[in-house]
């Protein structure tokens, strides 16, 4: 995901604007730019690689104004150079913009475009824009970006300033995230909160298909027509600068590893009844009956969302007996879905702007079904599009590897399989209050895993260098087990599979060599006995086996080479505790290994591209 940050006000542009690119630098990028109305004239600095390049090149480009806007790219269209980062002008340099999106029809645009004899320097979608505003322009800027969205297909959030305004900034979306920071006689532009936080608390969030005129002392809003929409509401955030900053950890991603106990308590707050009987989730204001009727549950996600959605689709048949289908985002927006009246769909996403999940709800949406959200971002598309939102309390997650994320949906997934099999008659008050007892006790159970770090330290140091590794488990262990082969891939660059345990003997045991890893998870104890077997088909093969079963299980020593003891709970929420082992494994190898942990290569926070 791009980011974006524009300002219009008395202090230095420049500062305002590399400060707010900064803070968004976790969402991954590959390159950065600047524009700034410096005395009549649009003055334009970029580069490729990380912001302190575009610093160095300001030492000897200097800019100074009121109004200006600046970008980090994440490439989707060309590749990452000084002529593809953003901002874009035209060819009369009256215009700079920045984009996050992708505009669809760009090279028909670009087209007819050369073909009216304008000249382009980049490879870009967004340049094609720039052009298209001069080509358009008749004198004013709102008018010409109504054009823009008539002319302009996909999805995108547009932020623009001209020579002819020199006190303005035009934004406009579609389907992208951005928000007006509102200041004393100053407002900022932004593609994410943390980019505002130092400045401002008070945002005003634009929805798909709105435009902003900014100022220093105004903020105008606009349908695409161009016709005022009145005030939008404004929202507080209550983040505070340092809950985004690292808090003494050396990375991100091990302080919101350590903030998952509170995460947790956090996300349960005010939604088990005192006498843990009843799940209390007043954001689902469905109709009397409702729940009663559902009659399947697709969930859609991505990545790490999704694999926590797999963890819900075992827990709400278990608990509710209702039939869940947890799907990726990306394949289920061109899989032509099996509909009902009765079917729920329930995306899940920590930043809430995964440009495939939101997909995949807008097409349940168009098929007239109800949408549950739960997500991590206030305000966010997915927050913002769906029937009904659970927010996530887990707090601003910087690192591009999801973690208290995770926790905090599985969480939200548990107290929603309660729920409906309450709604449905379906869990005595004894079984909910043995649940939701345990629940309530995960803060503590997941402090007590994090005991364990240094042990799982001395692992990863100790196999920080191997090729590969295997995760494997059964039932709700084997879809923990993807969650860990995924992180561990996607911070240290160590391949990684997940196998059902019991699918070893139909072909991945041929992988099995001396002395390969194999974390092994065993906390399902209707499982145990096959799970055991299958550990040691490995084990007789050569494999070095890291076991992650229940303390005061006595046998389990006896099977694998090394284990790591689980704080008891409930079977059924066993996916909390032995979680958090394999974030920790995974950060250990990445780090001990030199990798850029809380921004790995080739990947992004928020993917809001297809
Ligand atoms: C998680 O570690 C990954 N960075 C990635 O798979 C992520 O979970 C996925 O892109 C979905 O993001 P979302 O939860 O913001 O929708």
């Amino acid at each position: 995901m791009c980011g974006i940050v524009g300002y219009v006000g008395p202090r230095s542009v420049k500062d305002v604007v590399l400060n707010g690119l900064r803070k968004l630098e976790y969402r991954g990028y590959d390159s950065a730019g600047i524009a700034v109305l410096d005395d009549g004239k649009v003055k334009i600095v970029k580069a490729v690689g990380r912001l302190v390049n575009l610093e160095g090149k300001l030492e000897s480009h200097p800019v100074a104004g009121r109004v200006g806007i600046g970008h980090t790219r994440w490439a989707t269209h060309g590749r990452p150079s000084d002529d593809n980062a953003h901002p874009h002008s035209d060819c009369s340099g009256r215009f700079a913009i920045v984009h996050n999106g992708i505009i669809e029809n760009y090279l028909a645009l670009r087209e007819e475009l050369v073909a009216k004899g304008h000249q382009f320097v980049s490879e870009t979608d967004t340049e094609v824009v720039a052009h298209l505003i001069e080509d358009v322009f008749n004198g004013s800027i709102l008018d010409t970006m109504v054009t823009i969205g008539k002319r302009i297909r996909g999805a995108y959030a547009l932020v623009v300033i001209s020579k002819d305004d020199p006190d303005t900034i035009i934004v406009m979306r579609k389907a992208s995230p951005v928000i007006v920071g509102l200041g004393n006689g100053e407002n900022f532009v932004a593609s994410g909160i943390p980019a505002l936080l130092e400045y401002t608390r008070d945002v005003i969030v634009l929805d798909d298909g709105e435009m902003a005129v900014v100022r220093a002392d105004s903020v105008e809003c606009f349908n695409l027509e161009g016709q005022p929409i009145g005030e939008k509401e404004t929202l507080h955030v209550t983040w505070d600068a340092q809950s985004a900053e690292r808090g003494g950890y050396p990375h991100f991603m091990l302080k919101e590893i350590y903030e998952q106990p509170k995460a947790i308590h956090d996300t349960l707050l005010g939604r088990v009844s005192d006498d843990h009987q009843q799940v209390i989730l007043p954001e689902l204001k469905w109709p009397a009956g409702y729940a009663a009727s559902i009659d399947r549950i697709h969930i859609v996600a991505c990545g790490t969302a999704w694999h926590a959605g797999l963890v819900g689709k075992s827990v709400i048949e278990r608990l509710a007996r209702i039939p869940v289908e947890a799907e990726i985002g990306s394949e289920y927006r061109y899989a032509n879905p099996i509909y009902t009246p009765g079917t729920l769909v329930v995306a899940v996403s920590q930043s809430g702007e995964t440009a495939d999940t939101l997909a995949a709800m807008r097409l349940a949406k168009e098929n007239g079904l109800r949408v549950l959200a739960i997500t991590n971002v206030v305000g966010s598309s997915v927050a913002r599009e769906a029937d009904e939102v659970i927010i996530t309390q887990a707090g601003p997650e910087i690192a591009v590897a999801s973690t208290k994320a995770y926790t905090t949906q599985l969480v939200t997934l548990y107290l929603l399989g309660v729920y409906l099999a309450q709604a449905r008659g379906l869990l005595l008050d004894g079984d909910a209050r043995e649940i939701l007892e345990a629940l309530s006790n995960l803060p503590q159970v997941a402090e007590q895993v994090l005991d364990a770090a240094s042990q799982i330290q001395q692992f990863a140091i100790r196999y920080k260098d191997v090729e590969d590794t295997f995760f494997i488990g059964r039932g709700l262990d084997y879809a923990v087990a993807m969650e860990g082969a995924l992180k561990l891939k996607e911070i240290s660059y160590i391949h990684a599979e997940a196998y059902a345990a019991g699918e070893l003997k139909h072909g991945t045991l041929a992988l099995i060599t001396e002395g390969v890893p194999v974390i092994a998870l065993v906390t399902q104890t209707h499982l145990y006995d096959k799970t055991i077997s299958n550990i040691r088909e490995v084990a007789a093969r050569g494999a070095y086996v890291l076991g992650l079963a229940w303390v005061g299980d006595a046998d389990i020593h006896k099977t694998v080479d090394e284990v790591i003891y689980l704080p008891r709970t409930l079977p059924l929420l066993a996916p909390i505790a032995s979680v958090i082992p394999l974030q920790l494994l995974a950060y250990y190898a990445a780090s001990s290994r030199g990798n850029d942990v809380d921004k790995p290569r080739n990947l992004a926070k928020s993917v809001t591209v297809e």
